[in-house]
């Protein structure tokens, strides 16, 4: 008997991927209504949405490759090996930072479809809801307050059993979730036991610092509760396995066209005084091409890709362009502007276990093992991101002395400054940049202490008036004194959290030099990205003498164009960015689709 998931199979066999090109002389045409710059977390969201009517034609053009058979994509554990150099990965690295003692990171951001979606460490947290009301104050627009954002949180998620299918009875609350949208969530579907008993065992201890929340997604995130992530059936769940599965990707009027790199907009007229284009430049091969959008074009090629295209095409900041010699058509000064980060510092303990990451990282036997099993039933070590257990959120006390150098740059009393990710192991992601445990035969902990409300900005450049060289990218880390300070008592936090009785007997010797008298120095020279970058195309309010978009989306003083993704993000939200990503551009579809009428 053909079960329909056979039938489903031998569609693909028969037909490849649906409307997904490989090649661009297959490309039915280069005139569409809409076309998406970038088939990442964003892009697929727009695709996805705007093809619902199927009178509405799109192209998406993505840089990078197809999604399919990447394995370390697939196996939510081996994120880690996404972060080398492969033609997976944009390769991007930073400028020298000043407030990292000059050093250069890696800057991590995915070349394939689904975008940084399928290579995340698929952490699913919202942000405090006083993160959106203020979103909707900044840009004068109340559809951003958290209220009027929340249903659509609901409408990317389809909540699942973690993949051990355990009792999780008191650790989310199911009445925050959605079921019915295309991207999985999920607990954690392999325990740590004993090191999560104490996690929980520390907020009985402690409930003042560290009271326990059961759902941190529900606009109140203070406290400690269990992980969740972008997960379902033990596979990582993507905006292209989600928002072009294949029923949508089958869509006649939805076009993807994969290893299209775009250089800039062309043809560019003034209308009623706004500047607009008639085209999109993209590389494909050894050639060039332009594509058409009838009715606007939509750039979501990221924080860094969408910077990158608006100053290829003349708008930006008049000194960045004229010293790449690129004219200057709309001098838009924020555009690359306020990009932020969470910095983020990795403490690192032995532990007395065995029941850490090492157990399959550092043992090949047991490695090969946990994939064999992964690959037979979607369970075991392999089911769960490497990014912990548990996370908790902070306020930083009144008294810190991170205040005495700047005014709190987040003083709604419900949204933290901190963020704790608590990591049964040594190693988090093997991403060059963070600090591990010692090579050897112990195994570890890591508490990761996040500042969620940097002072600190950075800024994407380009660096050539050649379209494709890659841009100069400052993550800012550290440089405003407040952001040192403020993780600083992060750290004393993480200590206090240890020094519980629930640790005795299983916490091991400190492996990071935490010695005060060195400890700005130990900060500056190891804190790492949590690659939340976001901001460099800032939303603001109409009429606002900075930003880049407008609370629609459109960009400031251009006809037909937005940018769609993570560089509108007006402020770094306390999250882990994917979450609000998905949300604005579930909301940006609905706009499009109003301003257009669809
Ligand atoms: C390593 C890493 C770990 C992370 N971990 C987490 C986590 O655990 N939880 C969480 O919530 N968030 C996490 N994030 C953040 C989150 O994934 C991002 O904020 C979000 O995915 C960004 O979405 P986006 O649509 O803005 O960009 P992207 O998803 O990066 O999409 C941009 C797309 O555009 C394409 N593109 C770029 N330039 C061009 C061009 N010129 N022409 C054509 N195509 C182009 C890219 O190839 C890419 O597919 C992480 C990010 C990274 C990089
Ligand atoms: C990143 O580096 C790898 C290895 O050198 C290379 O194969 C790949 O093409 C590079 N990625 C891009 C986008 O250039
Ligand atoms: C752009 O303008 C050039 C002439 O300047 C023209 O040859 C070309 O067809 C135009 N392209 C589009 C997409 O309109
Ligand atoms: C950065 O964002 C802040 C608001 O958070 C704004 O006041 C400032 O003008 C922005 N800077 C630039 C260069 O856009
Ligand atoms: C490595 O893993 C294998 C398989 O699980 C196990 O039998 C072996 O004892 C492990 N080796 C070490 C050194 O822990
Ligand atoms: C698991 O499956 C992948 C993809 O099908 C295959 O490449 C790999 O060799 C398998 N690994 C094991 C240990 O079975
Ligand atoms: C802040 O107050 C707490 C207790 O209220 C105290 O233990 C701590 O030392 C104070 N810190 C500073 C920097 O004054
Ligand atoms: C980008 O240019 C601005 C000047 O507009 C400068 O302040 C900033 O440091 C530059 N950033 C990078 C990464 O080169
Ligand atoms: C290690 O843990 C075991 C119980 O799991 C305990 O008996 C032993 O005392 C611990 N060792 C140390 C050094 O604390
Ligand atoms: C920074 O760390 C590197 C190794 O990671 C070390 O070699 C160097 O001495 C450190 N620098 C300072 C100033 O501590
Ligand atoms: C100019 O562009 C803005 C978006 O940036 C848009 O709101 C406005 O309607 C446009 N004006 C005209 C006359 O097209």
């Amino acid at each position: 008997m053909l079960t329909p998931s056979f039938l489903l199979l031998s569609l693909f066999v028969a037909g490849g991927f649906g409307k997904l090109y490989e090649d661009v002389a297959d490309l039915p045409g280069f005139n569409y209504d809409f076309v998406i710059v970038g088939g990442g977390t964003a892009g697929n969201v727009l695709a996805n949405r705007l093809t619902e009517n199927p009178k509405v034609s799109v192209l998406v053009l993505e840089a990078g490759v197809s999604n399919a058979g990447i394995l370390p994509s697939e196996v939510p554990f081996r994120l880690g090996e996404l972060f080398a150099p492969t033609v997976w990965n944009w390769n991007y690295t930073s400028t020298p930072g000043t407030g990292l003692l000059g050093r250069v990171l890696g800057v991590s951001r995915a070349h394939f479809l689904g975008g940084c979606s399928g290579h995340n460490g698929m952490v699913y947290t919202r942000g405090a809801a006083a993160d959106f009301d203020r979103y909707a104050q900044i840009t004068g627009d109340q559809g951003w307050s958290w209220n009027n954002i929340y249903p659509y949180f609901l409408k990317t998620e389809k909540w699942s059993s973690p993949a051990d299918h355990h009792n999780t009875n008191g650790q989310y609350n199911p009445a925050l979730h959605g079921t019915n949208g295309p991207v999985f969530t999920s607990l954690n579907g392999y325990p740590y036991a004993q090191f999560e008993q104490n996690v929980i065992a520390t907020t009985k201890s402690l409930p003042q610092d560290w009271p326990f929340n059961l759902d941190m997604n529900s606009g109140k995130p203070l406290g400690v509760g269990y992980l969740q992530s972008t997960i379902g059936n033990g596979e990582r769940s993507t905006s292209a396995t989600g928002y072009l599965a294949p029923q949508y990707i089958q869509r006649s009027n939805l076009h993807v066209l994969l290893h299209s790199q775009v250089s800039k907009l062309v043809n560019s007229t003034k209308k009623n005084g706004n500047l607009s284009f008639g085209g999109i430049q993209f590389k494909y091969g050894n050639s060039l091409y332009t594509a058409k959008a009838g009715k606007e074009i939509i750039l979501s090629a990221g924080v860094i890709g969408s910077v990158q295209i608006l100053q290829n095409s003349g708008i930006g900041p008049q000194e960045v362009l004229s010293a790449q010699k690129v004219p200057t058509l709309l001098n838009l000064p924020s555009v690359g502007k306020n990009g932020t980060d969470h910095p983020f510092f990795s403490i690192i303990w032995t532990v007395n276990s065995t029941r850490t990451y090492e157990a399959v990282t550092r043992n090949t036997t047991a490695f090969n093992e946990a994939q064999a099993q992964w690959n037979q039933s979607k369970t075991g070590p392999f089911v769960t991101s490497p990014l912990g257990t548990h996370i908790g959120w902070k306020r930083l006390p009144t008294n810190s002395s991170a205040f005495s150098v700047h005014a709190d740059p987040n003083p709604n009393p419900t949204a933290p400054h901190l963020e704790f990710v608590f990591i049964p192991g040594g190693q988090i992601a093997a991403d060059g940049n963070s600090p591990s445990g010692p090579a050897g035969e112990s195994n570890f902990m890591t508490i990761g202490v996040a500042l969620i409300s940097p002072v600190s900005r950075g800024s994407v450049n380009i660096s050539s008036s050649d379209p494709f060289a890659p841009p100069l990218i400052d993550m800012g880390f550290l440089t405003n004194e407040f952001d040192v300070r403020a993780i600083a008592d992060g750290i004393a936090d993480a200590q206090k959290f240890v020094s519980q009785p629930a640790w005795k007997g299983y916490l091991g010797t400190l492996v990071t030099d935490l010695t005060p008298a060195t400890l700005e120095t130990t900060i500056r020279n190891t804190t790492a990205e949590s690659y939340h970058y976001s901001g460099t195309n800032g939303m603001s309010a109409h009429g606002a003498s900075y930003g880049v978009v407008n609370p629609d989306f459109l960009v400031k003083g251009v006809t037909g164009l937005s940018v769609i993704d993570g560089s509108t993000l007006p402020i770094i939200p306390a999250a882990h960015t994917q979450a609000v990503v998905y949300v604005f551009a579930e909301r940006g579809a609905d706009l499009v689709k109003k301003r257009w009428n669809l």
